[in-house]
């Protein structure tokens, strides 16, 4: 899969989907030739041409050349001050006060399989599914050592490359900004994908041409973020959902990062992602390395579906780790929207008692089990079961719904301390602070020092020992608010530039320790919802709670823009009540229902309150759930229609089974329309010459209102052929009602 060849200095990884090729020149200097669609053999059709450009500087040993310039050459981790003026990968203080270092090539080697990297997350391989290429590059002072990292996987358009920096001199370096990949495309037709937001509007799509100079998508909350996520595509302009070049850049960090694009002034464009330089510096001790997080990079050239597959298989097959990692999940019933912090033992049993008779699988009990915590003022860190609130104890409550059948899960938030709270009375200094300033709160909230040995440890302690005290299968853990006031009473005063990158170090420290000592357990994250739905994440815990909003007309677009990057099953989706809490609207059932089917499923309600009719219609969604959990939680996932595209209105979702036999097909259209068109959907990936059946059909629910339905177009029993379907298409029934919600299945014959 990589071969170097040394008479052209050309390195060509390639497997059957993408080839990427990087170039030694001059026996120094390391260029990014080509990403894309696999290529045989790169002989290099179009050697770069070498053109005297005016205010272009020469390095010194090529004075007389005017032809040669670093400002012009398309590079792979670039370095700045030798006259690339563009963006660099990296950038040092070295101990006399210069930030000049001279990064030249030394040697490399290629091996089977995929390394790990030191105390951080990263896709993992086995000696069979991939192979690294790593690249030393030494300073012509012998002061820093660069290792980069490429690892190519046998069967996916993927390579993950991360940066090894090491200090090889005699004194102290400081480290400003580390990227964990840089590059630079030969032009600039290109549009800027990422995924913006807020609370509980996670990661909605934007799409903007890229522009001359520089653009910039990232983070500065300590957190990966609502905001934005640590992911970037460049697409060509007439890039579509299913068809045309697109490269996706996805970091596996949940801290501050950066993805920034530079179109320079000859039409190149360089990107650069990683760790967020603003406010980091690195105090590198002689020997001592620093390790960057790692990037995926997927290259498609089928269209932005194509890339989320092979972000989908790489996160399920290469990052997911443990026994959950291909297990089906549970259904589940979280009583958060349904009580809040208003819950005692009896309250849990009765939701017990209800969630078994309609079949779900697992309780959780959210906010609130511990300390003297009733409302959000309190508690945090105090890890202790509130009996008051559970007189059978955490134990009880757990056995509880074990006796009736039921998982039992629970929540925490370890990195969080409440200033009312017997640990911050006790430890005021474990908080992220400055000494003379007041810290911030986020609602009501303090952060735990998580670059502090002890701070881990009490974590892992005190969570420890709650998992212990109870048959507890399920923990969502949860993280309410971004840091401020980020530094640590713990680090000196040159290593404070540290603290923010330690503190997710911490986390991973303390997350390593807690899902290896609990390997049974299947923890979900959250951050306010899907504050910190990044890979770095999903490599503890497989799943994500995918946003605090849990209406279903907002579900589809977060759902949509998480799907750009995260497979349906590391997605957490609950049907919840009407009016719905975070933005009033009221949906139809069956929307809610089939929405949320298009991930981890549940139920976040009162569901004891629902009628006899709506219990009814929830055994049957229970039970078609559990029928094609299999295809909707492992099977392929692609976005046909989505509410950024089009005119927004509509959505439509299709799984096919990871054996291509079932096929599951969902279309919403949020709000009727008068003279409304009649719709067709064009399945994908299905096999041209196989015939599809369709074995279910949910159609929308009719309102008294609807004067559309003309006889049934229901196709339920009759049988088409993969062309057909998919160039032909397959029409949707006009119902005229809001918040209308089909679905279909189709087995293949
Ligand atoms: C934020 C989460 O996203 C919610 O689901 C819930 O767990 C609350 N925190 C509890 O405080």
């Amino acid at each position: 899969m990589i071969t170097f060849d040394e008479s052209t200095g050309i390195f060509h990884l390639r497997n059957e989907k993408v080839s990427y090729v990087l170039q030694l020149v001059r026996g120094k200097y390391l260029l990014h030739r080509y990403w894309g669609k696999a290529v045989r053999e790169f002989r290099d059709s179009r050697p770069f041409q070498a053109i005297d450009r005016a205010f272009s500087p020469q390095p010194a040993a090529y004075e007389n050349e005017r032809t040669f310039s670093l400002d012009v050459l398309p590079r792979e981790y670039p370095d700045y001050g030798h006259g690339d003026f563009r963006l660099p990968a990296y950038a040092v203080r070295l101990a006399d006060g210069t930030t000049v270092t001279e990064l030249w090539y030394d040697s490399h080697e290629i091996k089977a399989g995929k390394p790990g990297l030191a105390g951080l997350p990263a896709a993992y391989a086995s000696d069979e599914e991939a192979e690294t290429l790593t690249i030393r590059l030494c300073d012509t002072n012998d002061v820093l050592v660069i290792e980069l990292q490429y690892t190519i996987f046998a069967d996916q358009p993927v390579i993950a490359r991360n940066a090894r920096i090491i200090n090889t001199g005699e004194l102290p370096v400081d480290l400003l900004n580390a990227a964990s990949f840089a590059m630079d495309f030969a032009d600039h037709d290109f549009d800027r994908v990422n995924l913006w937001g807020g609370h509980a509007a996670e990661r909605s799509i934007e799409r903007v041409p890229l522009m001359r100079g520089q653009q910039e998508n990232s983070s500065r909350r300590g957190a990966s973020s609502h905001q934005q996520s640590p992911f970037l595509a460049l697409l060509r302009p007439d890039t579509t959902e299913t068809a045309g070049d697109a490269y996706g850049f996805s970091l596996v960090w949940s801290g501050e990062f950066s993805f920034k694009t530079e179109v320079e002034q000859f039409g190149s464009t360089r990107v650069v992602g990683g760790i967020n330089d603003f406010e980091f510096k690195w105090q590198l001790e002689p020997e001592a390395a620093f390790q960057t997080p790692e990037a995926l990079l997927v290259y498609s050239d089928a269209g932005l579906n194509g890339m989320s597959q092979a972000f989908h298989n790489i996160v399920r097959e290469h990052i997911v780790r443990g026994k959950h990692q291909h297990a089906l999940r549970p259904i589940l019933v979280n009583n958060w929207e349904a009580t809040y912090f208003d819950f005692d033992d009896e309250k849990i049993d009765k939701l017990a008692d209800c969630a078994a008779d309609l079949g779900l699988e697992l309780l959780v009990l959210d906010d609130g089990w511990f300390g003297k915590r009733d409302d959000d003022n309190s508690s945090l860190g105090d890890w202790v079961v509130n009996l008051q609130k559970l007189k059978q104890g955490l134990n009880g409550v757990a056995e509880s719904a074990h006796s009736r059948g039921l998982r039992f899960g629970l929540w925490f938030e370890p990195e969080m301390i409440s200033a009312d709270s017997d640990l911050y009375r006790a430890h005021p200094e474990w908080v992220l602070q400055v000494a003379d300033y007041p810290s911030s709160f986020g609602r009501h909230q303090l952060v735990l020092d998580l670059t502090r040995q002890e701070v881990q440890d009490y974590i892992v302690e005190s969570v420890s020992k709650i998992l212990k005290s109870a048959p507890i299968d399920y923990v969502k853990w949860d993280f309410n608010r971004h840091l401020t006031e980020a530094f640590s009473l713990s680090l000196p005063a040159d290593k404070q530039g540290e603290t923010k990158t330690r503190f997710v170090l911490g986390l991973y420290a303390v997350l390593e320790r807690i899902t290896q000592a609990f390997p049974e357990v299947l923890f979900e994250s959250c951050s306010g919802g899907g504050g910190r739905f990044d890979a770095g994440m999903l490599y503890y815990m497989p799943q994500t709670w995918t946003s605090d909003n849990t209406d279903a007309v907002c579900r589809l677009s977060i759902q949509s823009g998480t799907s750009l990057v995260f497979p349906p099953v590391t997605m957490g989706a609950h049907v919840s009540v009407v009016p719905n809490h975070q933005v009033g609207r009221v949906t139809s059932l069956q929307m809610r229902t089939i929405c949320a089917m298009a991930g981890d499923f549940g139920y976040e309600l009162d569901i004891t309150r629902m009628t006899d009719e709506e219990k009814a219609q929830v055994r049957e969604h229970v039970a078609l759930y559990k029928e094609l959990r299999p295809t909707l939680q492992f099977g392929s996932f692609y976005r046909l229609l989505t509410p950024f595209t089009g005119k927004g209105n509509e959505t439509a979702w299709q799984f096919v089974s990871e054996d291509g036999k079932q096929v599951v097909l969902m279309y919403f259209k949020t709000l009727a329309q008068p003279a409304s068109p009649i719709r067709t959907l064009k399945l994908t990936n299905l096999a041209e010459d196989a015939r599809y059946k369709v074995t279910r059909y949910l159609p929308a629910q009719r309102t008294s209102m609807d004067f559309g339905g003309e006889g049934s177009t229901s196709l339920v029993g009759q049988s088409f052929y993969g062309d057909e379907l998919m160039y032909s298409g397959m029409v949707v029934e006009k119902i005229d009602t809001d918040f209308a919600a089909y679905l279909w299945v189709l087995e293949k014959e």
